[in-house]
């Protein structure tokens, strides 16, 4: 049977058209596994409990006797006893961080064996500060912590019987744990006998009455209103061909988070679904199976399931007009979530895990932009990405050779089209040997990699985590040398196919694999004269794939449950952060090969809470249709307000051949991205761009010219995110926290803080579309200056949706820096002119924000940027545009603690840039022609071209006025004063 398995898999290490489609029952429903269903019936009884009348209760009670107070009283320690099993210990730690994040961790205390307790440790960013004032008092039923400014005062109460833990805001149940009593967390036991089923029932024979039949009735064991009747795979589960074996026995976790006052939940990417999340349970349940969490390579999945993916992030956001707190569940092994809205304005999850300890972070918000940095504080913002890596990426499975490389850049070069990077995939390589090219088809990497280099260009190069078994192999050799790779359950090196065919896989847990792994990316040669790649340049990054890890012949294509990894820990326990892992390690290594350091760029398919600060992710394979290229919105922005705001999808789709109209969409969705990549599979037919017939060519052109002119917004927007963690593209209820009907729209999102309102269409044949506008404000057509009026309670607009322009607005009272240029890639616009556009609001004012640096190095954390703010404020008789340097607003701190260098306008990067102009400012929404316009003493020659005012209701073009070379720099302080 082993020997048909591994035939099927090695068909996949064929060229891949011979491939047949992997199936979504490739992959397990929560009924096809044990501890989730474990955990869902016994959701089922507890709610068949509940409508039978029986009040249903938790076992788990804290015992008050044993409560501590630590740390000065943010942190107490308990005993926690289920009366299901009173023997058995279990610790509560419940600490409260300064920033009024609550930890609840728990944990059993002298168990037969321990619980993986070291997800957060790779997730969070540093031990969270303890804070100095908040303390717990000791009451009769509860213990209790009250702290924030009386109006918005936080209430934590820990309940002893039942355990409950709930946060409250202005008496309001925010965040309730337990609520439901479906806390269980199995405990460890002695395995008794094989097959013994522990739990089984007892017929009894019962005493008749006189004159009737004595009857038998079934006695349950006195858990099973719990736990049920029966073993239910504790020691064991076979699924398909797979038999998992669980020597340390059933350790899963249960928990209900409840939302009693949130009527919306977001999160827990990756999952291809709405943003706010369809529920999973109750009456209507728009899908069966709860949302999963385990990092698989799922071969052309669905656009609408609950399937898990590539990556896990256990974080979930609830909101309401009122109020918006998220939970962070640190957990490394597989999970399930059910989402259920027992009303419309109430939420209940319900989290069942396999295996660790329960350590659970409440982030009481109390508004999205709190959730944000709560949670950023937590687990740490985006990373600054070098500013080449904002633009377009070529990629496709594979340029197959250097002068393909070569020629590709040429056909763009030629067809006046602007891309930054190309990239290689896996066929560079030597029988999949990462890091060793196939020298017959890629003769010349380094010429290769300087030639693209020459034209202001990067290249990525995959290295996967798969490492071919051959002794040839010098990363194999050495690995097994230093025994640095993952065990199977029979203590012995891990052996699984992938595309490398037989292959190993380093163990990054192995704190011993760190310096040597990254010791192979040494270009210019290893200290100890060993093998490193030095057939690459500091021009290269790279991009990790299939590290969920994916494993052409392992269950559900990944690793073995009971493999072992490092500190004897199984990989059950750690499945969901291994992936990250190996994108932290490798972006170090990316960063530490050139000297002085310069940014890594790192893109990783798999990743966990925190993998923000390591690199970029994408979407996976993705299929070329209209439904994938809709689904990948808010894939991304539900990627973006979990943390990973460098997101993008495979522009054009990985698989298929998309028509050019669909391409031509996707590429606009793509330009408003946070990351943007063209990607294919080996089997597609070339799609570059230039490939495109006319007008479809024409129009992608443009709009990659618009993505490089607005560089500047989304480099400031990245800036934006590192410092406060907010996310970079932003839905609706992001940005308008309390406006109700946006709540579920994810089709159109936000750009940073902006202005730029954007709408991708994602269907065939449209013309025109709706653009939903939650505000009273005006907002402007971003290529025709109409004016429409949005309203407080929501409204929509009918905007033109040709190909050639993407539903674009501008929100009134923005200021948007832009470059206007084409270029042939980014690093060729350092110093190029800037344009201002002002939308001015309805209430004749607007603002925006510049950042800028080298783009490359870490010169600003020495203070070497430029940070600069435009205002544009109106009075009867005049509009007064002016900039100034942002030093004063400059925190010493990022969110998440990261120091950041005092900013001082005349840095030597500023100073660099002194002379780049600002050869325009155009102003939209005036009321009349101005009579005229004057920087200083000078007057300047303007066009002004009447329309619709902002101020007041009217629809219709709006007035635009033209400013052309005011003599104003991007660098220094000046003010525009238009007469009206
Ligand atoms: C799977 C990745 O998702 C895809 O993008 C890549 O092209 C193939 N692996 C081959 O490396």
């Amino acid at each position: 049977m082993r020997s048909l398995v591994v035939a099927a898999w090695l068909l996949l290490l064929l060229p891949t058209r011979f491939v047949v489609a992997v199936k979504e029952q490739d992959f397990k429903k929560c009924d096809e596994s044990a501890f989730c269903r474990r955990g869902r019936t016994l959701a089922h009884r507890a709610a068949e409990h509940v409508t039978s009348g029986e009040k249903w209760k938790s076992p788990y009670s804290l015992d008050a006797s044993t409560i501590v107070l630590e740390d000065g009283g943010s942190r107490f320690t308990g005993r926690v006893r289920s009366s299901l099993y009173p023997e058995i210990k279990f610790e509560l730690d419940v600490r409260v961080h300064e920033d009024g994040v609550v930890r609840v961790r728990m944990d059993e205390k002298e168990g037969l064996r321990k619980r993986y307790d070291e997800a957060a440790s790779w997730a969070l960013l540093k031990e969270p500060v303890l804070s100095p004032s908040s303390k717990w008092s000791v009451g009769k039923k509860e213990v209790k912590v009250v702290y924030g400014e009386k109006k918005d005062q936080v209430e934590v109460t820990v309940e002893f019987e039942p355990l409950v833990v709930r946060m409250k805001r202005n008496g309001k149940d925010q965040v309730v744990l337990n609520g439901q009593g479906l806390l269980h967390m199995e405990h460890f036991r002695e395995k008794v006998e094989e097959n013994v089923k522990k739990l089984e029932a007892t017929d009894v024979e019962m005493v008749a009455a006189e004159g009737e039949e004595a009857q038998k009735v079934i006695q349950l064991p006195p858990n099973a209103w719990f736990e049920g009747d029966t073993e239910d795979g504790l020691w064991q589960e076979s699924w398909r061909s797979w038999t998992d074996t669980k020597p340390k026995g059933p350790e899963s976790l249960s928990l209900d988070i409840n939302f009693p006052n949130h009527g919306h939940v977001y999160g827990i990417p990756q999952h291809a679904t709405r943003l706010d999340l369809p529920t999973t349970k109750g009456e209507g349940a728009f899908f069966d199976d709860p949302y999963r969490l385990y990092n698989t390579d799922v071969f052309e999945y669905l656009a609408s399931s609950t399937t898990s993916l590539y990556g896990s992030i256990p974080l979930i956001h609830a909101h309401s007009a009122d109020s918006t707190v998220a939970v962070f569940v640190s957990v490394a092994s597989e999970t399930w979530i059910d989402v259920a809205h027992p009303t419309q304005k109430s939420t209940e999850t319900h989290w069942v895990s396999e295996s660790g300890i329960l350590d659970v972070f409440l982030l009481p918000g109390p508004a999205p932009d709190q959730v944000f940095s709560q949670y950023a504080k937590l687990t740490g913002a985006v990373q600054l990405p070098p500013h080449w890596s904002l633009g377009y990426h070529q990629c496709r499975w594979n340029y197959v050779s250097t002068n393909d490389v070569r020629s590709v850049q040429k056909r763009f070069d030629e067809e006046d089209i602007p891309v930054d990077v190309f990239w290689l995939d896996i066929e560079y390589s030597e029988d999949h040997k990462y890091m060793i090219w196939d020298k017959k088809n890629f003769p010349d990497p380094v010429d290769m990699f300087n030639d693209v280099e020459a034209l202001a260009r990067k290249m990525v190069v995959i290295v996967d985590p798969h490492i071919k078994r051959t002794h040839d192999y010098p990363v194999y050799k050495e690995g097994q040398e230093l025994d640095l790779f993952i065990r199977n359950k029979h203590g012995s090196e891990f052996e699984g196919w992938c595309w490398s065919g037989s292959s190993a896989w380093i163990d990054f847990f192995n704190p011993n694999s760190w310096e040597w792994y990254k010791s192979l990316y040494k270009f210019n040669g290893r200290n100890d004269g060993k093998w490193s790649w030095t057939e690459s340049t500091g021009a290269v990054h790279i991009w990790n794939d299939m590290n969920e890890p994916s494993i052409f012949n392992g269950p559900e294509i990944t690793m073995e449950k009971d493999s072992i990894h490092y500190g004897g820990w199984e990989h059950r326990d750690v499945h969901n952060i291994n992936g990250m892992l190996f994108v932290n390690i490798t972006s170090q290594a990316v960063k530490e090969r050139t000297t002085p350091y310069k940014r890594p760029f790192v893109l990783t398919r798999s990743f966990y809470a925190g993998a923000q600060r390591f690199g970029a992710m994408w979407t996976g394979d993705n299929l070329g249709t209209w439904e994938h290229m809709a689904v990948g919105i808010p894939m991304v922005l539900s990627n973006n307000i979990a943390g990973m705001s460098f997101a993008g999808a495979d522009v054009g789709g990985f698989f298929g051949n998309p028509e050019p109209e669909m391409l031509t969409r996707w590429y606009f969705v793509g330009a408003f991205s946070p990351f943007f990549r063209a990607h294919a599979h080996i089997d597609t037919k070339r799609r570059e761009p230039y490939l495109l017939a006319e007008p479809y060519k024409s129009i992608v052109r443009e709009t990659l010219r618009l993505r490089y002119s607005l560089l500047p917004v989304w480099y400031t927007a990245f800036r934006e995110s590192t410092v406060t963690g907010l996310p970079v593209v932003r839905p609706q209820y992001v940005v308008l926290p309390k406006n109700e009907p946006g709540f579920s729209i994810d089709d159109q999102y936000y750009v940073g803080a902006s202005g730029l309102l954007v709408k991708p269409i994602t269907e065939a044949g449209v013309t025109e579309t709706t653009i939903y506008i939650g505000e009273d404000q005006v907002y402007y057509d971003f290529y025709s200056g109409h004016a429409y009026r949005g309203s407080a309670k929501g409204k929509n607009v009918t905007v033109p949706a040709p190909l050639e322009r993407g539903p674009l607005l501008i929100r009134g009272g923005s200021i948007l820096p832009s470059r206007e240029r084409p270029r042939r890639s980014s690093a060729l616009m350092k110093r190029d002119p800037f344009t201002l556009k002002v939308a001015l609001s309805q209430s004749g004012s607007a603002s925006g924000e510049l950042y800028l640096d080298d783009g490359e190095s870490y010169g600003h954390r020495e203070g070497n940027f430029v940070w600069r703010e435009f205002v544009a404020e109106s009075t009867k008789k005049t509009v007064i545009i002016s900039t100034k340097d942002l030093g004063s607003k400059n925190p010493d701190r990022a969110v998440d603690g990261v120091e950041l260098a005092t900013y001082n306008g005349g840095n030597a990067f500023a100073n660099a840039l002194n002379g780049v102009r600002v050869e325009r400012i155009v102003v939209l929404g005036l009321k009349n022609r101005p009579s005229k316009v004057t920087l200083g003493n000078t007057d300047l020659e303007f066009i002004f071209e009447g329309g619709v005012a902002a101020v007041g209701k009217k629809e219709g073009v709006a007035s635009k006025l033209t400013v052309k070379n005011p003599g104003a720099f991007i660098t220094s302080d000046w003010t525009v004063v238009l007469g009206l």
